[in-house]
């Protein structure tokens, strides 16, 4: 019997790739690590296939899933899938899967290290010292704040909120957190409504989903609130921070810095943030660990291969 055709859009790794190849017939597997298809492009490798693998970046909309008439299931390689219409999805009757639990903990590692960064200004005393700058030692020299004693304001007590929770109190941090729902866990965290978490953290870190309820989440009315010594840690999604308003807060110095891994529109960003000192940017990487994103793949990959065998999802969305 003929295998059930998968597009993948984007290279992942052999160990997948073999897995996958057992139960399906990869009509179309991009080459490239990080250039998307087009959405005319998509549509196109989707005419024939029934699965389809694909990553954070790719947008996949009613337009899209409307096209793609023999799609039976979407694996995306990623815990957010707010770039699927998963509505549309469900109308037509197709599988979703996402990829949570296992970038828990990792992503949870790097909402510290953008924490650590601002507050310790890594990245600007970096390039101090890489544009050969640095002509001795100095008692003020980039002094930061400390972590060890602040507090901390996590928005969105869901799995990574809770992991981030476990390593603020190991820095000897106060924890405050704020969750729309019922949080998952708390781990010794206090909740707080959002506007005196806002008030009362030196570090803001946002770990909530995107949606359209959470579609700028954070803009000056509420920079306005936090303090002009405090950090904003956005690790959730571009659009969760009206990054307009925060780089004019950060210009008009009304928080001490940021650190930023998602942007409105990524990977374009404000040409603005480039322009200052203050703002850790790095590229969408809060889960990337090899060894995290190679379990992100594999259980995208298991549970298009339990779809096959018409077994349970692992990790279903719908
Ligand atoms: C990454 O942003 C993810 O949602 O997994």
């Amino acid at each position: 019997m003929a295998k059930p055709s998968l597009v993948i859009t984007r290279r992942i790794y052999p160990e997948a790739i073999e897995a996958l190849s057992a139960h399906f017939d990869i009509a179309f597997e991009n080459q490239s690590s990080d250039t998307p298809l087009t959405k005319p492009e998509l549509i196109e490798k989707l005419a024939q296939a029934q699965y389809l693998f694909c990553t954070v970046a790719d947008k996949v909309d009613a337009e899209v899933i409307s096209a793609a008439t023999q799609l039976k299931m979407i694996a995306t390689g990623a815990v957010g899938y707010n770039n699927i219409d998963a509505a549309a999805c469900k109308a037509r009757g197709i599988r979703l899967s996402n990829t949570p639990d296992v970038l828990t903990e990792t992503t949870a590692d790097f909402a510290f290290a953008l924490l650590m960064a601002t507050a310790r200004r890594v990245s600007e005393s970096e390039r101090y010292v890489r544009s050969g700058q640095w002509k001795g030692w100095a008692f003020d020299q980039f002094t930061g704040v400390d972590v060890h004693g602040a507090t901390l304001g996590i928005m969105g007590m869901g799995r990574i909120g809770g992991a981030i929770a476990k390593r603020g109190a190991g820095f000897g941090m106060q924890v405050l957190y704020h969750n729309r729902g019922q949080a998952k866990q708390e781990n010794g965290a206090r909740l707080v409504d959002r506007e005196t978490l806002l008030k009362s953290s030196d570090f803001v870190v946002l770990v909530v989903p995107y949606s359209p309820e959470t579609h700028h989440f954070i803009q000056a009315k509420d920079i306005d609130l936090m303090k002009p010594t405090a950090c904003l840690i956005n690790i959730a999604r571009g659009g969760v921070v009206k990054d307009e308003d925060l780089l004019a807060a950060l210009r008009a110095g009304k928080i001490r810095a940021a650190g930023l891994d998602v942007f409105e529109g990524e990977p374009a960003l404000l040409p603005g943030f480039l322009e200052l000192e203050n703002v850790v940017l790095t590229p969408h990487i809060a889960s990337s660990s090899r060894a995290t994103r190679g379990r992100m793949v594999s259980l995208a990959a298991e549970n298009l291969i339990a779809h096959v065998q018409g077994l349970p999802l692992k990790t279903p969305v719908i």
